[in-house]
């Protein structure tokens, strides 16, 4: 007889993990069966966040930045360092433990919560039978289970270039971009988002020297216009090439190098050879080989699992959490998700708020913003204030030698009510968690005006940006 459980979560990614400990928080009988393997064949829950995302990026991106800080911001501070010498693979070594012990923390935290895991790859195996939906596991686990309900948190996979695909070796998605092993001398990056952003950033501190070719005239199209313009003098004052307006033509790979054709924003035909190529442009939801068509499972017309606002499938007692489904590509949003949709199987009344989910692009400045960008205000018609402060009248950012950038504040021009907050600079990720739960609570800028912020800290200038927006800066 096939096991039985209240509910079957399918991946193990943020959006997976997380609804399967809060289900099982609430009571029910979970399993989470995920198909990610470590080169060991063992399971590594966590998915792309967890094994080739958001972990093993960060973790490159600080130690790049110890060592581009190590190579110049030291001296400022009165520290020589002589012999400085990359260790490439101490470093990537260190990345990996770091991701091995969030596959492991996931591990514990379902045996802690009693979520029984099965590694391997979970298929709808036909039609909802008394027992709920048989799903076929194949892999190290070889088993048919079945749930009352299930959760699809499968994910999404890097979207390919037509005619140059991944080899992972020359041409790489976020998974090789993130396991190089020598500092190629010139590296090409195809999209200037964020992944392209972020890994061009850790290969150039290494050494690479780096070319970014996007194809949408504007960078950074998402961002606060006045970001993003100051985001792209920085980055192109580090060293990144950023070339926008390209669209790319045949790419050809060499033995150890691989060419690029494309027309820039002048209409000149251009080739360049890289010795590695990074293309980013963008995801696609992961439906494959989940037997979707055995149950009737409803796709939109972008490939996404179709869900309504509380995240059901078309199917009863069938949801979907995550990158598989629309809203933006972010862990903490599949994590919101996944918490809202095991609060609904229990009745209660889970939700996410798609206003408030902060981004964050780790940068250096980072950038982080939430809510709407100037531009949309202007495009939806909303009378709305401004108010910037930058970082270089900030005493922190000045003690720790890190001035860059500003923090902004919008709000609604007649209740003052916050409308969005934009930072670039440093910490702008921790900085930014102030501004949603003032947005959550529904704040005005002159809440966050009135409120005491500890001295010396960063978190002045958001006060100081608030206030900025009647034209009270103190320190401005
Ligand atoms: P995933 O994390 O993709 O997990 C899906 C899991 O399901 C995988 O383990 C997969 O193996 C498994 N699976 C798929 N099909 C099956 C099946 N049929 N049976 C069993 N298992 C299956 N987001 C942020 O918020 N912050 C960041 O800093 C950040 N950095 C990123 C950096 C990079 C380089 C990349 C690529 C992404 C980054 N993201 C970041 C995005 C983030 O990784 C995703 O939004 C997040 O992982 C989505 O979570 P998920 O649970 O929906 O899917
Ligand atoms: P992205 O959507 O951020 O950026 C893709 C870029 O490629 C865009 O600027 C786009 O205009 C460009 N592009 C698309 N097609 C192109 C073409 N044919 N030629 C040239 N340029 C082209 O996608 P990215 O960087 O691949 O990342 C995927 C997602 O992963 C992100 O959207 C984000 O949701 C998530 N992510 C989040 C991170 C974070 O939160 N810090 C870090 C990395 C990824």
């Amino acid at each position: 007889m096939s096991k039985q459980f209240d509910v079957v979560v399918i991946g193990a990614g943020p959006g997976g993990y997380i609804a399967a400990i809060r289900a099982a928080q609430l009571g029910f009988s979970v399993a989470c069966v995920d198909a990610w393997e470590n080169e060991k064949g063992g399971p590594a829950p966590g998915g792309t966040c967890t094994n080739v995302g958001c972990i093993p990026s960060k973790a490159l991106l600080q130690s790049s930045e110890h060592f581009e800080h190590a190579g110049h911001a030291f001296k400022e501070h009165g520290i020589d360092v002589a012999g400085l010498s990359l260790n490439l693979g101490q470093m990537l070594k260190r990345k990996d433990g770091v991701v091995k012990q969030n596959n492991d923390g996931i591990l514990y935290l379902f045996k802690k919560n009693k979520v029984t895991f099965f590694h391997g790859r979970a298929a709808f195996a036909g039609a909802a039978g008394a027992d709920g939906y048989p799903l076929a596991i194949t892999g190290p686990a070889n088993e048919t289970i079945t749930g009352k309900q299930v959760i699809i948190a499968t994910g999404s996979n890097a979207r390919q270039l037509p005619g140059a695909e991944f080899d992972e070796k020359l041409i790489l998605s976020n998974t090789g971009a993130l396991a190089i092993e020598g500092v190629p001398a010139k590296l090409g990056v195809i999209g200037a988002g964020v992944i392209g952003l972020e890994m061009g950033s850790v290969w150039r501190r290494l050494g690479s020297d780096v070319t970014v070719l996007e194809g949408l005239p504007v960078f950074l199209g998402a961002v606060d216009e006045q970001i993003a313009k100051e985001a792209n003098k920085l980055f192109t004052k580090q060293g990144l090439k950023i070339n926008l307006g390209c669209k790319i033509g045949a790419i050809t790979k060499g033995d150890n190098s691989v060419s690029v054709a494309y027309e820039n924003a002048k209409g000149e035909a251009i080739t360049a050879e890289f010795d590695k190529l990074i293309i980013s442009i963008g995801r696609t939801p992961n439906t494959n080989g989940l037997g979707a068509d055995q149950v009737g499972l409803a796709l939109d017309e972008r490939g996404f699992i179709a869900v309504d606002d509380d995240c059901k499938t078309n199917l009863p007692g069938v949801w979907a959490v995550g990158d598989v489904v629309r809203g933006p590509m972010l862990a903490h949003k599949a994590e919101e998700e996944g918490v809202a949709v095991a609060e609904r199987m229990a009745g209660q009344h889970g939700h996410t708020n798609f206003n408030t989910i902060p981004w964050v692009i780790y940068t250096s400045p980072e950038i982080a913003w939430v809510g709407r960008t100037e531009q949309q205000l202007k495009a939806d018609g909303v009378a709305y204030k401004a108010g910037t402060f930058p970082f270089l009248a900030n005493g922190r950012a000045r003690a720790l030698g890190d001035t860059s950038g500003m923090v902004k504040f919008l709000a609604d021009a007649t209740t003052d009510e916050i409308l969005g907050v934009h930072i670039i600079g440093p910490m702008a990720s921790e900085l930014i968690s102030e501004a949603v739960v003032a947005m959550e609570f529904k704040a005005s800028a002159e809440d966050i005006a009135r409120i005491c912020h500890a001295h010396p800290s960063l978190s002045e200038a958001t006060k100081e940006a608030a206030l900025a927006i009647d034209k009270r800066t103190l320190n401005f």
